[in-house]
């Protein structure tokens, strides 16, 4: 039976001819292999042996598969369904959620596969680290003795963050240690939450923001009683249903779908502190992934750029008709 993290809901991840899954037992040998002929780059000073590899595996590994924040998670790396390297993130933070990256691939192919390689595995332990656990951050701790691996992990957009000066000692001479990292999207980090009788302020203080009311038909500021009725009613109401987003433990934004014959009509804003940064644009991306099959509609006018720049990014069209407002384009998506 194939070993899981209890951690991950999902645990095999897929990209082109690529794959991970969590470590196995049987690729211990040749892990212990690449990593002896490897010495010169890794933090680990004499050759393991196949006593020391087992003991490894059957304790610290074994661990790992239960625990419900390991600190590590590895992963063994196959290319078209052979197995060439294996890795992951190691040094787990789960309070600032940030983990170091950590790849070693069969010796023999680094000097066709390095970089190929590298890419696709990046790929894939981003799918774990920031789509699965919507961590924050991912970083690389390298000691400067592979200037290619920069070139390469540049490409996947890694930003040089830090170089530590004579950093670590290695044969006799103190040498630099370079870290890159790149940090999540909100699409992947913020989460989309059913709203509820907690949320009543924040939803009221952003119904009368001045922009949101502008970009109302209706655009009299809201009283708080007339708030309070509305809300309980709506929550009460089956064919509204009304979500939260939430990032780094903040509320960013609201989105609400209430349910007319045809459509499901979107309403949507973000806190004026969080807006410009992708928040609009993730949290109707939210709501799609989560009813793939509904059709929706949303109202918006003709001055609203970044909102009709958001609908036609995720693919709805403009639809003629459905509204006697001349300053109003209506979207759908069906
Ligand atoms: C509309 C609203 C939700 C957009 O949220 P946001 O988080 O600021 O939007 P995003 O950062 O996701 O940006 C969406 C797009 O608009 C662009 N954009 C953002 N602010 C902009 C601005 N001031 N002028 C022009 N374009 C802008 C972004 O570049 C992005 O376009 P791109 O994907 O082509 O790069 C937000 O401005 C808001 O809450 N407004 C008040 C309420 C409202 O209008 N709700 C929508 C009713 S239909």
């Amino acid at each position: 039976m194939k070993r899981k993290y209890n951690c991950l809901i999902k645990n095999h991840f897929s990209f082109q001819e690529y794959r991970i899954e969590p470590i196995r037992d049987e690729d211990m040998y040749s892990i212990m292999a690449f990593r002896n002929e490897q010495l010169f780059h890794l933090r680990q000073s004499e050759p393991l042996t196949k006593e020391q590899q087992e003991h490894y595996f059957g304790t610290v590994i074994k661990a790992l598969f239960e625990a419900e924040k390991p600190d590590q998670l590895l992963f063994s790396f196959f290319h078209n369904d052979v197995f060439v390297g294996y890795g992951g993130v190691v040094h787990i933070n789960w309070l600032d959620r940030h983990a170091e990256i950590s790849f070693v691939m069969d010796t023999s192919l680094e000097s066709t596969r390095f970089e190929s390689y590298w890419q696709a595995f990046l790929t894939l332990i981003e799918q774990v680290a920031f789509e699965e656990l919507r961590f924050h951050k991912l970083f690389t701790y390298a000691y400067n003795l592979r200037p290619n691996l920069y070139v390469t992990i540049e490409k996947a957009n890694y930003k040089q963050e830090a170089i530590l000066k004579e950093h670590c000692l290695f044969n006799g001479e103190y040498i630099d240690v370079y870290i890159h990292s790149k940090t999540n999207t909100p699409i992947f980090e913020s989460i989309l939450r059913p709203v509820n009788e907690n949320d009543t302020k924040a939803l009221f203080n952003w119904v009368n923001d001045p922009e949101v009311r502008f970009n109302s038909i209706q655009q009299e500021p809201i009283l708080w009683e007339d708030h309070l009725q509305w809300f309980r009613r709506k929550l009460q109401d089956d064919a509204t249903h009304m979500f939260l987003l939430e990032y780094a433990g903040k509320a960013v934004g609201q989105i609400r779908i209430d349910q007319s014959e045809e459509y499901h009509y979107i309403g949507y804003s973000i806190d004026n502190n969080y807006r410009g940064k992708g928040f609009g644009k993730c949290i109707v991306a939210q709501l799609l992934k989560m009813h793939p099959t509904l059709s929706f509609a949303a109202v918006v006018k003709k001055t609203n750029i970044p909102s009709i720049r958001i609908f036609e990014s995720l693919g709805f069209e403009l639809k003629e008709n459905l509204s006697n407002h001349h300053d109003i384009y209506t979207f759908v998506k069906e």
